[in-house]
């Protein structure tokens, strides 16, 4: 395990805010890679349909950052570096949560038909995934 991976903290976890084009006849944000996000997009892949009360996520990653958006309804996002936690909410389609490799995370209170946006830094490989707490503890000690 590297010694950046350990370091990383839920500071390292913001939202930001995306640019906003509005006329009457509605809004449109476009993220292009590297201005608007500190990574480039191998993958994108989105949450919808997820039944009332599920939770979502449960688990870090060793490499992958993902920008977190509620591109319909609204959700939380638990953080957790070992350390401290923080809750973000998510209810706005122009801003969005950035997600550094090496943060616990678990995503709740989903609203009905909420979609989850993400934007993420790898293509899928479950090699990168941290599934257990346990495993994750390990890590960041
Ligand atoms: P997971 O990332 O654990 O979901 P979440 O964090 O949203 O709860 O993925 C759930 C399942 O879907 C798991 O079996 C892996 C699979 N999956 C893919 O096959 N490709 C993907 O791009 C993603 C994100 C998940």
């Amino acid at each position: 395990m590297s010694f950046e991976l350990n370091k990383k903290s839920v500071f390292d976890c913001t939202v930001f805010e995306l640019p906003k084009i509005s006329n009457r006849a509605g809004n449109i944000t476009a993220i292009n890679n590297t201005s608007e996000l500190p990574f480039n997009v191998e993958r994108v892949y989105y949450l919808y349909d997820v039944p009332s009360g599920v939770n979502r996520g449960g688990h870090a990653h060793h490499a992958l950052y993902q920008y977190l958006i509620a591109a319909s309804g609204s959700f939380d996002i638990i953080l957790d570096d070992g350390i401290n936690k923080k809750i973000v909410s998510l209810n706005r389609p122009n801003y969005g949560l950035l997600i550094t490799p090496g943060i616990w995370r678990e995503i709740i209170n989903f609203s009905s038909g909420s979609i989850c946006l993400v934007l993420a830094s790898e293509q899928y490989n479950e090699d990168d995934y941290i599934r257990t707490y346990d495993c994750f503890k390990k890590m960041k000690s």
